[in-house]
């Protein structure tokens, strides 16, 4: 018990813009590998998307990456392909149809809005992020979970980094 609590070691900060947030998410990037799973949690408006514009971003792909409520999943090509999740209107059933599993076991980065949906699904190893809204209309509360060793070590790396967070 004590072993996993200190795996599961919470990282809290907040950010004060959409660009802040979305440097945040392009200084995660460079430590990304295929088959990654990062979860974003919390309610519409939270960033979420924001946050997967700058990984997207640092990842090197130029399309616009906007929500993906009604396609489910899209992908982009970038220096590691991206899929991108947003869970939303989904249930488990309709994920089942759509062959999610290609995604999270194939040689991109999943990035999932709305992943607390699926946690049944996933293996003990992602990194959940979670955005909340505060009193001030651009501050957002960010909470970074890493579960599984290889996000407890890369959340260091994230943060002994020159974040400037
Ligand atoms: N610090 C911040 N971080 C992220 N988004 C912010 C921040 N401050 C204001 N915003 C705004 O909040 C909205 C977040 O939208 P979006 O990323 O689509 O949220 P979600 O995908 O969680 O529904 C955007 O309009 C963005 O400009
Ligand atoms: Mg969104």
């Amino acid at each position: 018990m004590g072993k996993r609590a200190n795996l599961e070691k919470k990282t809290e900060l907040r950010t004060h813009s959409p660009q802040e947030t979305k440097k945040l998410a392009f200084r995660l990037s460079p430590l990304l590998y295929p088959r990654d799973v990062i979860s974003l949690t919390g309610d519409l408006g939270a960033g979420k998307t924001c946050f997967v514009q700058g990984l997207a971003k640092g990842l090197g792909i130029k399309r616009k990456v906007t929500s993906p409520t009604f396609v489910i999943i899209r992908e982009y090509k970038g220096k590691l392909p991206v899929y991108h999740f947003d869970l939303y209107r989904l249930s488990l059933e309709e994920l089942e149809d759509l062959g999610y599993e290609e995604y999270l076991f194939g040689d991109g980065v999943s990035v999932i809005e709305w992943g607390e949906k699926i946690y049944s699904l996933l293996s003990g190893d992602f990194l959940e992020i979670e955005l909340k809204r505060t009193l001030k209309e651009k501050e957002r509360k960010i909470k970074i979970v890493p579960h599984g060793v290889s996000w407890v070590e890369r959340v260091k790396r994230w943060f002994n980094a020159d974040t400037g967070f």
